[in-house]
């Protein structure tokens, strides 16, 4: 995994892992106003343009593991956003992380966010040294669900009505991983 500046985090065969820059912000605003993306998500589709320069701002000095942070999803060859992934303290428990990701609908269906959150795994893992990841999915989520699945997260739990999604209480999936679980998947793929 190639590791450059400060600005790009990560890179995949296809995509450029990165911070936000203020020039996302038209296109960040575009993706995050589509109610589709955030049905079962814990942010509504309402990002005011001085709401996303705020969050643009915050995410150009966030620290993934203490604060938070949202990372651009860009198309390398043509150098468009294409969504984004996120990683942020676990229950303020020790080297784990929750991750989180979206993609603008334009983009679903091509093996993007799985190649994106493959890439994540294995920042989270070998560049920040993490121990755990952990990733809360609304079951009804198939598309969230089938994503996890492939890349060899486990499900742990299915809490029942676990949070109030505004309208009704919504169950909840619990996936994790392990680094030395993530270890195993990723040396098999390449032997
Ligand atoms: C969850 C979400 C990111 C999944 O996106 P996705 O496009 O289904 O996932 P991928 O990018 O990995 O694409 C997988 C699909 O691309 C296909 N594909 C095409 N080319 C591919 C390639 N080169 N490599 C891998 N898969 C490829 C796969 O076969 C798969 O298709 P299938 O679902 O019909 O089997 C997306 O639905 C989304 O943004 N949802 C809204 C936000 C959200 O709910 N986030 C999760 C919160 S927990």
């Amino acid at each position: 995994m190639a590791i450059p500046d400060n600005v790009t985090l990560f890179t995949t065969p296809r995509l450029t892992l990165r911070r936000f820059r203020t020039d996302d912000l038209a296109t960040f605003l575009s993706y995050r106003s589509d109610p589709e993306l955030s049905r079962y998500q814990d942010w509504t589709p309402n990002f005011s343009e001085d709401e996303g320069h705020v969050f643009i701002h915050q995410m150009q000095h966030a620290d993934p593991v203490s604060d938070g942070l949202q990372i651009a999803i860009e198309l390398t060859a043509q150098g468009i956003l294409l969504g984004d992934l996120y990683i942020g303290p676990y229950q303020s428990r020790r080297n784990q992380a929750s991750i989180g990701y979206t993609l603008a609908q334009p983009y679903q269906r091509a093996g993007y966010a799985s190649e994106a959150v493959r890439g994540l795994l294995t920042y989270s893992f070998t560049i920040l040294g993490l121990h755990r990841i952990v990733a809360e999915v609304d079951p009804r989520n198939t598309a969230s669900v089938v994503l996890l699945e492939r890349l060899g997260m486990r499900r742990e739990a299915h809490h029942l009505q676990a949070y109030w999604d505004g309208g009704g209480w919504t169950d909840e999936y619990v996936y994790a991983i392990l680094a030395q679980e993530w270890l195993r998947i990723t040396e098999k793929q390449h032997a």
